[in-house]
């Protein structure tokens, strides 16, 4: 191990400083020096306080504000050194402070480590938590785009992966942006539950020292909508919950389905045997073999990273589940999971937003596809339903039209009118006006169904 040891910070009661391994295994500040921007605002906020009920001097406050302001500084410009013997992020400020800042001593007054790695990532959480909305609706929009480009694009909707009935490209796409539209809402839910302020809660019992949380808690910004402080009611649960940690990787993972969901559809699309779309050439790759090729890597690796996601949302539910109270060191491997799910799931969205606007659809491809007549063959049954025909029977009475189309291997609508109409005396000779996309589609203006004009209302929706 390149770094020195050093005595920690609380070496007091140790005769020898830990093994190499033992702070191999111990340190996070590879991962965690990302929360340095949280943790500086924390230990602002924790010195006005501390100052606020006159633990601190005035200007014990401000030079500890403005050496971390000095550490901030030299973080962002990477000019910062730290130290895995410092174990985390935490201590590497201290110390750091420590050594410019006689009062740094002070700063750990009434706080532990405990209640300042929670607070830090409540902190963190509300920041990801902006981020993914932004990516999710820069998606939604990229969808909406596509949508309105293809919305007199028909295409077979399909059950089981068997053709079933025609809709609009752009109804199918629609239905993704109600899944990322229900993302965000998860999102903010999980943004809400973030907004409460641990700091006080200690290591685990609080403080006998006169601290004021709430005037923490609004420095820190964890207020409701009247700007009143929003604090943890219980000191031990404050230090030991993660729900917050598995509500995000929930609400990523739910969102990387939704993104696998949507991939694995442009994958069988962009197929030689569906030819539905064609995809840019800047999200595909090719074969170092075979010339021909055109991969649709960046779907295949969304499908792929989702399953990370669901990954890291088991590994934090099992991580906590057979823990005693309070916190156990164990904890800290709860932030990997988060950092990796709020990266992975940006890049999937960003990806997805900046390849929809190079996607074609190749029309006469989906023509064909949606030629078939037998996808009609449900609007035959609502016909014979309108003149009367019980549903039962009249989808016993279509059953037999497909019956005889292929008896005759003749499509549905090309069967000669004689056949058909010695199946019921119902089917008059007009039964072949069924057999018309646009009118289908027409006919489909209840709220939520393919119609046009429901279509156009949903896109008009969304751009609002
Ligand atoms: N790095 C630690 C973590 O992320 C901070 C809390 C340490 N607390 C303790 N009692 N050792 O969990």
């Amino acid at each position: 191990m390149a770094d020195e040891k050093k005595q920690a910070t609380w070496g007091g009661r140790f005769s020898e400083g830990p093994a190499d391994l033992m702070l191999r295994i111990g340190e996070s500040v590879s991962f965690d020096q990302r929360l340095a921007a949280f943790d500086i605002q924390g230990s602002q906020a924790q010195a006005a306080m501390l100052a606020h009920v006159g633990i601190i001097t005035e200007a014990e406050r401000d030079a500890i504000q403005e050496g971390l302001d000095a550490i901030f500084a030299e973080i962002e410009a990477g000019k910062f050194h730290w130290d895995k013997s410092l174990e985390d992020v935490h201590m590497n400020i201290e110390q750091a402070l420590t050594l410019k800042v006689p009062a740094a001593a002070k700063l750990h007054t009434a706080r532990s480590r405990n209640d300042q790695v929670a607070t830090d990532m409540r902190l963190w959480f509300k920041f990801a938590c902006d981020q993914l909305d932004a990516s999710l609706t820069a998606t939604i929009q990229s969808l909406v785009d596509l949508a309105d480009k293809t919305s007199a694009v028909i295409i077979p909707g399909y059950t089981h992966l068997q053709r079933a009935q025609p809709v609009s490209m752009a109804h199918h796409l629609l239905a993704y942006v109600e899944m990322f539209d229900r993302d965000r809402q998860r999102v903010a839910d999980v943004k809400e539950q973030a907004n409460v302020c641990p700091l006080g809660s200690g290591a685990i019992a609080g403080t006998t020292l006169p601290i004021d949380r709430e005037f923490v808690a609004k420095a820190l910004g964890f207020v409701d909508a009247n700007g009143n402080p929003k604090c943890t009611q219980n000191s031990m649960d404050a230090v030991s919950d993660r729900d917050t940690f598995i509500g995000f990787a929930a609400a990523c993972a739910t969102i990387g389905v939704h993104l696998s969901r949507l991939s694995e559809d442009f994958i069988l699309w962009s197929s030689a045997e569906f030819g539905f779309v064609k995809l840019p050439d800047a999200f595909t790759t090719g074969s170092s073999l075979m010339p021909q090729k055109k991969n649709p890597d960046a779907f295949e690796l969304i499908r792929g990273k989702s399953a990370r996601l669901t990954g890291n949302l088991q590994m934090l539910l099992t991580m906590v589940k057979g823990l005693p109270l309070t916190y156990n060191r164990d904890l800290q491997e709860d932030k990997p999971p988060v950092f990796d799910s709020l990266d992975q799931t940006l890049l999937m969205l960003d990806c997805v937003a900046a390849c929809l606007p190079g996607v074609t659809a190749n029309e006469a491809k989906c023509a064909i596809a949606v030629a078939d007549p037998a996808l009609l063959a449900t609007d035959v049954v609502d016909y014979l339903v309108v003149k009367g025909v019980p549903f039962r029977e009249a989808h016993h009475v279509v059953g037999a039209l497909v019956g005889l189309s292929e008896k005759l291997d003749t499509p549905l609508n090309k069967l000669p009118y004689a056949e058909v109409s010695k199946i019921h005396p119902q089917l008059g000779e007009d039964w072949s006006e069924v057999f018309d996309l646009e009118r289908a589609l027409k006919a489909r203006e209840k709220t939520g169904m393919p119609g046009p004009k429901q279509v156009a209302a949903r896109i008009a929706h969304w751009r609002k």
